[in-house]
């Protein structure tokens, strides 16, 4: 295995100087990607990937929360390839349908964490999130409720990138410069009591603040105008948030007494995350609408799904008569290859007993990462099953953030990669989201290459590396 480099000028004819020269990046600084390169991931198998040099990495993040199986399931590879020669495409506009969305849409129903009546399928998060917020608003046109449109969700909340997914989003990064948010979608609190919290509040209080909030919110805008609320069990890209143990019971009733829907975002959560099937199980979330993707592959294909429930789908299905067809859907909605694929993937978490497994491998994910509390840089540290993360803080008495925020931990998840382990930072926040198949050894491994980082990054503190370039 060769030493694992920092990322610099790429060599001449590298696939990293190749991809500097040709490729816009999602998500990526493009000044930077020009002139450094990206990293090139060429394979991976369990839960390590090689880059174009041969150097080897812990993928702490399952690459984007995705590969919960990790890399290299022959299984999902037969499937695909096997689908491929039976029936490489087909689609279900006009009452078209194939025999691999028809059976994943029947494991999904008995999957759901609430009864559900129908599945639609799409190919993203951001879509599965575009296409609830139109069902919401076809479903109230139905109803001859025009007025009630308005959807909810939080600060921090992440729910993908297209337009009126990103306006769901309530990260700042994802409005600015966008012209974003569209109008009719709000933000409430997000339910952080670290960094939310008054003195001397309790998580209990706060969550009930936090519902207090949302209530004069509705109030305000007029519940006859407020049609839905988004959430994430445990919000995900705003830096994994794991909600207060009663939040959601509080947010629910209020959700109840103004009639205004729920929508769970299970798109990281979903299938064995938080240590149950579903984050709506493990917060106790009833959802209307629950949108999942991601891990629906292992992300080893896109696919996403939408469930609804029989209030909303039956809502929804006269007006489709009344108009011709339901006017919304995708070429590869439910598209055959990925459904092929999603199915042998739930086959396979039956078979080890995801659930289980995550429950027993988040023993020591959650002992580990609470371990880092001690570390003086690390003011919190949060988590559940197999998905965490720490807060690096200037003062962990005072719990101020460092200035600017975000520079401490891109050097920690620099020093991270450095020493053969990919983990994510949002801000000062690093978030660790491994594939669910993880042994303790590789754990151990984890946290290991963590702990020398933050040892690294304490250092380099002490240097003035945060004035420096
Ligand atoms: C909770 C959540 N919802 C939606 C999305 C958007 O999914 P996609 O990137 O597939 O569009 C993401 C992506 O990370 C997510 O984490």
């Amino acid at each position: 295995m060769n030493a694992p480099q920092d990322i610099g000028s790429p060599r001449a004819n590298s696939l990293s100087r190749r991809d500097a020269d040709t490729i816009f990046h999602p998500y990526t600084n493009a000044v930077a990607n020009e002139r450094d390169g990206p990293l090139v991931i060429t394979r991976g198998k369990g839960v390590h990937v090689w880059d174009e040099d041969g150097t080897e990495y812990i993928e702490g993040m399952s690459g984007l929360w995705c590969a919960s199986l990790g890399f290299g399931e022959d299984r999902l590879a037969d499937a695909a390839a096997r689908q491929m020669r039976i029936l490489p495409f087909y689609h279900g506009f006009s009452q078209k349908s194939h025999p691999p969305q028809i059976e994943l849409a029947e494991r999904l129903l008995a999957l759901a964490p609430v009864p559900m009546a129908k599945v639609f399928f799409c190919n993203s998060g951001s879509e599965a999130a575009d296409s609830a917020v139109k069902m919401i608003r076809y479903m109230n046109n139905a109803l001859g409720l025009p007025e009630k449109k308005k959807i909810i969700s939080r600060f921090k909340a992440y729910h993908g990138v297209t337009i009126a997914a990103a306006s769901l989003t309530g990260v700042p990064l994802n409005h600015a410069a966008f012209d974003l948010p569209l109008d009719g979608f709000l933000h409430t609190d997000m339910p952080h009591p670290y960094r939310f919290a008054e003195p001397g509040e309790t998580d209990e209080d706060f969550a009930t603040r936090c519902a207090d909030n949302l209530d004069r919110m509705i109030v305000d805008e007029g519940a006859e105008t407020v049609a839905a609320f988004f959430a994430e069990p445990v919000m995900g890209a705003g830096g994994v948030i794991v909600p207060p143990a009663t939040y959601f019971a509080k947010i629910q009733a209020v959700l109840q007494k103004h009639d205004v829907l729920l929508v769970a975002d299970e798109v990281i959560c979903g299938f064995g995350r938080t240590g149950e099937m579903w984050g709506s199980q493990t917060y106790g979330l009833v959802p209307d609408i629950l949108i999942c993707a991601k891990a629906l592959t292992s992300g080893y294909l896109p696919i996403a799904a939408v469930l609804i429930n029989r209030r909303v789908f039956d809502a929804i299905a006269p007006k489709t008569e009344e108009l011709g067809v339901f006017g919304h859907g995708f070429t590869y909605s439910g598209h055959p290859v990925p459904a092929a694929v999603a199915i042998e993937t739930l086959k396979i978490y039956e078979e080890i007993d995801l659930v289980a497994r995550v429950k027993q491998a988040s023993a020591l994910f959650l002992k580990r990462l609470h371990a880092l509390g001690g570390h003086p840089l690390v003011g919190e540290t949060m988590g559940v099953g197999l998905v965490g993360a720490i807060e690096l803080v200037a003062d962990k008495t005072t719990q101020h953030s460092f200035e600017p925020t975000g520079k401490a931990g891109a050097y920690l998840v620099s020093r991270a990669q450095a020493h053969g382990l990919i983990v994510r930072a949002m801000g000062d926040r690093i978030a660790f989201s491994p594939p669910l198949i993880i042994s303790d050894a590789e754990t151990a491994a984890l946290f290991d290459r963590v702990e020398i980082a933050l040892t690294e990054t304490a250092v380099w503190l002490e240097n003035g590396g945060l004035t420096g370039n």
